[in-house]
């Protein structure tokens, strides 16, 4: 594993072979179901173990790259209401390679998995005034899906995934491609966001008679420019106390940021991460056992440790429900899982990871300044991250020159202040804007910030987006900005239950896509068909004409031009699913044994390719013989006891 690379959301130690093969195999036997498919094929029914009533829903894949099988996947929830704008958000989570079922199900998704796998509200959730559109990205990701030769390398290919999925998303949903969109997401999808951004304002300027009105970017802890924010490792170490200044420990992660410094300057600067500089965060991590009795910090919050070598790997606590809810037969076909993905969902992939080398991409950073001159941006930070820590985004924002000016100056000579944020009556955080770009550090939180404070996030989120609850009549949260009310005020928690005109009218659409997925599910059409059936037998009784004439029409398929068969999925007959998944999910022996033969053979002819070229640039091709990545072949033999990573990664990696 490639351990620590530019930084993931949450860098699990993935089981590298389980995911791609499968679908390949299956790819091979079963015709690709994505064709021609419309709202109604999307609708989710039912969602086991919600609360009622079951908010509105779509779910399931849009082909990306039919050459490859590469389907995306997306969960959208409408909006509750509307405010006094159309709104929809995509959300993406890091990695690269890590699901955006995390922000689905543990941040700013309404729905949280409690041990006994039945769901609650999140009070904080981001649909209360915006559809909100959960992507899986890139194909390959989470429950994505692409054949396994074909994952995604660098970034501008992955923006250009994402803006087909956009174009086919809103062939399939049209009623939202006048919507405001935002993007948001976090740690490594700082990369992806800008990029995303960039390629949709280029497709607007060729397409300006159907431009998308890209509205906002909402980046938390992001990944985005390594010059700024390796140095910031060893800073933020000293501030939480993780390393003490003038110990050995210090002096060797002092000599280990020579290196780093070294290798940015001689070009490692032009790239998204740096081997020699993720480095200094292992070093940090493993001299947190030194302190904490064998177990490490959790590199995600600080305040919490973990078992040495997972560091975080283990948390949030939520995965221990998420994982096997996300895996359940029921589960799948609620959210119209395409049979061709085999393989049950992970929160992080390592065969995307490992391929998502984003080698000739130039850091996302490079592409803030011209999105800013168009777009409003935030970028938040949870003050008790270390891997993307506040200290990192703060350098990056000191150098950073956009809008006429370098840093948060808002006018020659004059910084932005730094205005104090409170919460319901407590210290939230601070908040600070220059020049289109707002930046708030969160208190007392982690990584992921909405897992830690779903509310405050809701309440940035409406900030940003000028919501204006007066149309809905809600109670506005007490949030104040040295000590003033938003104008307009927001709301968050309870969720608004009065209805408005829009709402009335959004749940007639609803019910409309309803009614039509029932049609399509051939009930309607059975009864509809019987009913024709008689009336014409009938006919044909008085007519006298001969019995063959039933015959052809009973002959006829009644799914037909209903939906290819794929009603079967509302009368809980799934897609092939139901009798696959116990078997797909297992992690026999046998299933990781057949499953690992193909990528890596792939893996290894491009890392000939580039083996000519800086190697050194590249942990997944020293992690084998480097001292640094010894934590991640522990990790992955301590997690299961069986030497699949270890055997991995003398396949596919140099030893
Ligand atoms: C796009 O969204 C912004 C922000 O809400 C809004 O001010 C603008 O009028 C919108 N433009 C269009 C063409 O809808
Ligand atoms: C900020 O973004 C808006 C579009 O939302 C743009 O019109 C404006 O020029 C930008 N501001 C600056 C200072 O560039
Ligand atoms: C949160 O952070 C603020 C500012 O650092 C501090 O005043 C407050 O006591 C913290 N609250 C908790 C619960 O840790
Ligand atoms: C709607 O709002 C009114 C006035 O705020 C309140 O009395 C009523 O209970 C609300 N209805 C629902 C269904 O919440």
């Amino acid at each position: 594993m490639p351990y620590p690379r530019s930084p993931p959301s949450r860098r699990r130690l993935q089981w590298p072979t389980l995911l791609s093969l499968a679908p390949l195999l299956a790819a091979l036997w079963l015709p690709t179901a994505s064709a021609d498919k419309s709202a109604a094929d999307y609708y989710v029914h039912a969602l086991p173990g919600a609360p009622d009533p079951l908010l509105k829903m779509y779910a399931g894949h849009v082909e990306v790259s039919p050459e490859h099988h590469g389907n995306m996947f997306f969960w959208f929830y409408k909006n509750r209401h509307i405010a006094n704008r159309q709104r929809t958000i995509i959300w993406l989570n890091g990695g690269p390679g890590c699901s955006s079922m995390d922000g689905a199900m543990m941040e700013i998704g309404p729905y949280r998995v409690k041990e006994d796998g039945t769901l609650r509200l999140n009070e904080g959730s981001w649909d209360e005034f915006a559809n909100v559109l959960f992507v899986d990205n890139p194909v390959g990701t989470g429950f994505s899906y692409v054949d396994g030769d074909s994952y995604v390398h660098e970034l501008d290919d992955m923006a250009k995934q994402m803006v087909t999925f956009l174009e086919e998303w809103f062939a399939i949903f049209p009623e939202y491609a006048h919507d405001d969109l935002y993007i948001a997401g976090e740690s490594y999808a700082g990369q992806h966001i800008p990029y995303i951004a960039s390629a949709i304002l280029d497709r607007n300027a060729l397409n300006s008679a159907h431009a998308w009105n890209l509205s906002g970017l909402l980046i938390g802890n992001g990944w985005i420019s390594g010059p700024d924010q390796y140095p910031a490792y060893l800073q933020f170490a000293y501030e939480a106390g993780l390393i003490t200044p003038g110990t050995d420990a210090d002096r060797q992660i002092q000599d280990q940021q020579k290196t780093c410094f070294a290798d940015l300057d001689k070009g490692g600067k032009d790239h998204v991460d740096t081997t020699s500089c993720e480095a200094i965060l292992q070093d940090i991590l493993r001299t947190s056992t030194k302190q904490l009795g064998g177990k490490c910090v959790n590199m995600y919050d600080v305040r919490l440790d973990d078992s040495y070598p997972s560091c975080g790997m283990n948390w949030p606590p939520d995965l221990a429900q998420v994982t096997p809810y996300l895996r359940r037969a029921d589960v799948i076909s609620a959210l119209h899982i395409n049979a061709d993905k085999k393989t049950g969902w992970e929160e992080c992939n390592g065969q995307v990871s490992n391929a998502f080398r984003a080698y000739h991409s130039a850091p996302s950073v490079t592409l803030l300044p011209a999105i800013l001159e168009k777009v409003p941006i935030t970028l938040f930070s949870g003050d008790k991250d270390l891997i993307c820590n506040h200290i990192g985004t703060e350098n990056l924002l000191s150098t950073l020159h956009w809008n006429g000016a370098t840093g948060m100056e808002t006018s020659p000579g004059v910084w932005a202040p730094k205005r104090d944020w409170t919460f319901e009556g407590e210290p939230a955080g601070q908040y600070q804007t220059a020049r289109n770009l707002t930046y708030i550090r969160f208190y007392n939180s982690s990584h992921m910030v909405p897992f830690d404070y779903p509310r405050r996030t809701r309440d940035m989120l409406d900030r940003f987006m000028g919501v204006d609850i007066a149309s809905i009549g809600g109670t506005p949260a007490d949030s104040r900005i040295d000590g003033e009310k938003a104008h307009p005020e927001t709301s968050v928690g309870g969720h608004q239950t009065n209805s408005t005109l829009a709402q009335q009218a959004e749940e007639d659409k609803v019910s409309a896509a309803k009614w039509a997925a029932y049609q399509r599910s051939g009930e309607v059409a059975l009864v509809v068909m019987i009913l024709l059936v008689g009336v014409w037998g009938f006919v044909l009784y008085r007519a006298r004409r001969r019995r063959a004439g039933y015959a052809s029409v009973f002959g006829a398929d009644p799914y037909d031009g209903s939906g290819n068969g794929r009603g079967n999925s509302v009368g809980g007959g799934g897609l092939g699913l139901d009798g696959e998944p116990a078997s797909s999910m297992r992690r026999s022996k046998y299933d990781r044994d057949v499953e690992a033969a193909r990528p890596y053979g792939d893996e290894e002819a491009e890392l000939e390719d580039l083996s000519g070229k800086q190697q050194h640039r590249r942990p997944r091709e020293l992690d084998g013989d480097e001292h640094h990545f010894g934590l991640a072949d522990e990790e992955e033999d301590g997690e299961d006891g069986e030497d699949v990573g270890g055997g991995r990664r003398a396949n596919g990696h140099a030893v």
